[in-house]
């Protein structure tokens, strides 16, 4: 292997490389993304690997989650705000169910590159079939299908890391004023838009986890005779996927009194399915960083693959360093997930196990519309979570695409939404989301399955 450097990668392979006309105009907005200052700190970093670390061990439970890809237009607080209080929401639940302490991870601030499975794309405009580059996100391009709009344009990337300090300062006062105090916790959902009534079971069971929980804190507090002000706040962590090496390179940086470099677009980048090739680009930029590395493993994923991930992106087994999500599909998961699970443990290297039961579950409907089904995103958890527990490793987390809003781009769930229903609300910008009471239904779920 030869020496790592921020831009080492750049002699590797490149998986779902953007190819910007324009060479100059890209390395101006590289230098200014250089010269800005980072969006997260290596401090706040080294504390999310201390909790990685205790997830590995059982002792926490990682709740990630957020948009499947984040829009300039969405970085509004309405929007921000209610994703904030569905993560939050459910974070509540699984502490309840799972009696650990959870570490939670917006996939926001940053989430605006995506991967495609194709380079471009093909429609018929006023009868002629026109063929132009896809949309890779905010990040790159721009949605509409205009040969303008689709031409990557390097000023984004500076407009991207801008959105993304815009939610990050609001995320972070969020989280350290009132609106994050868990003894406010049963408001938290009185004023959500009358639109997103809960169904009533859900409603109940909320309403009773949140009075259990809130007469356990206050028996604490009478019992300490004070108010426990660390629940007054919350801690939140960012997290995306790190596709656009460029714009992650360029905030990769070393810093004053320790040693190596960290990616400070955020404090927990993750490697996509796609671009996780152990002689590629992604794997090469994010080796050499301390931040806590994700690896998204589909059913592909052979046991060799896991085995020299880890030791290429964590040659020292640390602790809090590698966190694989895997994402097999509900009817793969018996088969596929136990021999990794195996090379891992037999090998007695570290990682963190969560789960992302939405990528492997994906749909189409008859009409074209892409889904996916809220049984079979329940089906994957509970079988990873049995799957787990058969080999004795731990189920440490799971990974979501969700989002605050009332949209109807899943189906099924305690609503039954359904196929017909998709049209009402379909506003992603990419992959299907849970709804606000989806989210929450399935938040229920994980936590029955992690009491018994
Ligand atoms: C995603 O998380 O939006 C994504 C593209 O996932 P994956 O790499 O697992 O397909
Ligand atoms: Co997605």
């Amino acid at each position: 292997m030869t020496a790592w450097q921020p831009y080492s990668f750049r002699e590797r392979p490149i998986e779902q490389a953007i190819h910007y006309p324009d060479a100059s105009a890209l390395e101006a907005s590289i230098r200014r993304l250089r010269a800005m200052p980072p969006l997260v700190t290596s401090w706040e970093i080294e504390r999310l690997r201390e909790q990685l670390a205790e997830a590995e061990d059982g002792r926490r439970f990682v709740l990630q989650g957020g948009d499947c890809a984040e829009t300039f237009a969405d970085c509004r607080s309405e929007v921000i705000a209610s994703k904030l209080k569905i993560l939050l929401q459910m974070s509540l639940v699984l502490v309840h169910g799972a009696q650990r302490p959870v570490v939670r991870i917006g996939r926001f601030a940053g989430q605006y590159a995506k991967p495609r499975s194709q380079p471009s794309e093909t429609r018929v405009v006023e009868g002629r079939e026109l063929t132009l580059p896809n949309y890779f996100g905010d990040l790159v391009n721009r949605a509409a299908f205009t040969e303008a709009a689709r031409t990557p344009d390097p000023q984004l990337l500076v407009e991207g890391y801008q959105h993304a300090a815009l939610t990050m300062n609001f995320v972070r006062s969020l989280a350290a004023s009132g609106f994050a105090d868990v003894h406010r916790a049963h408001q938290w959902d009185l004023s959500f838009a009358s639109g997103a009534r809960l169904p009533d079971e859900v409603a109940r069971e909320y309403r009773r986890t949140m009075q259990e929980l809130l007469d356990a804190i206050r028996f604490m507090e009478a019992l300490g005779e004070r108010r426990v002000e660390e629940l007054s706040r919350v801690e939140l962590f960012s997290s995306h996927e790190g596709l656009h090496l460029e714009y992650e390179a360029a905030q990769t940086r070393s810093v004053p009194r320790r040693e190596g470099h960290y990616c400070l677009t955020t404090h927990f980048p993750w490697i996509g399915e796609r671009t996780r090739r152990l002689d590629g680009a992604h794997v090469e930029l994010f080796r050499g960083v301390n931040n806590p590395i994700g690896v998204k493993l589909g059913p592909k994923t052979s046991t060799d693959d896991v085995l020299s991930l880890s030791r290429t992106l964590n040659p020292n087994d640390e602790r809090g360093k590698l966190v694989f999500i895997t994402r097999m599909g509900h009817d793969k998961v018996a088969s596929h997930l136990p021999p990794l699970l195996r090379a891992m443990r037999d090998a007695g290297r570290r990682c963190l196990w969560i789960c992302d039961p939405m990528h492997g579950n994906g749909i189409t409907t008859s009409t074209g519309k892409k889904t996916r089904d809220f049984g079979a995103i329940v089906g994957e958890l509970e079988e990873s979570i049995a799957t787990h527990a058969r080999e004795g490793t731990v189920f440490g987390g799971v990974h979501f695409e969700l989002t605050g809003e009332d949209v109807t781009e899943c189906i099924g769930g305690a609503d039954g939404l359904t196929e017909a229903d998709l049209d009402t609300a379909y506003e992603t910008a990419c992959d299907p989301r849970l709804n606000y009471r989806q989210a929450l239904e399935m938040a229920f779920a994980i936590a029955r399955r992690l009491r018994t």
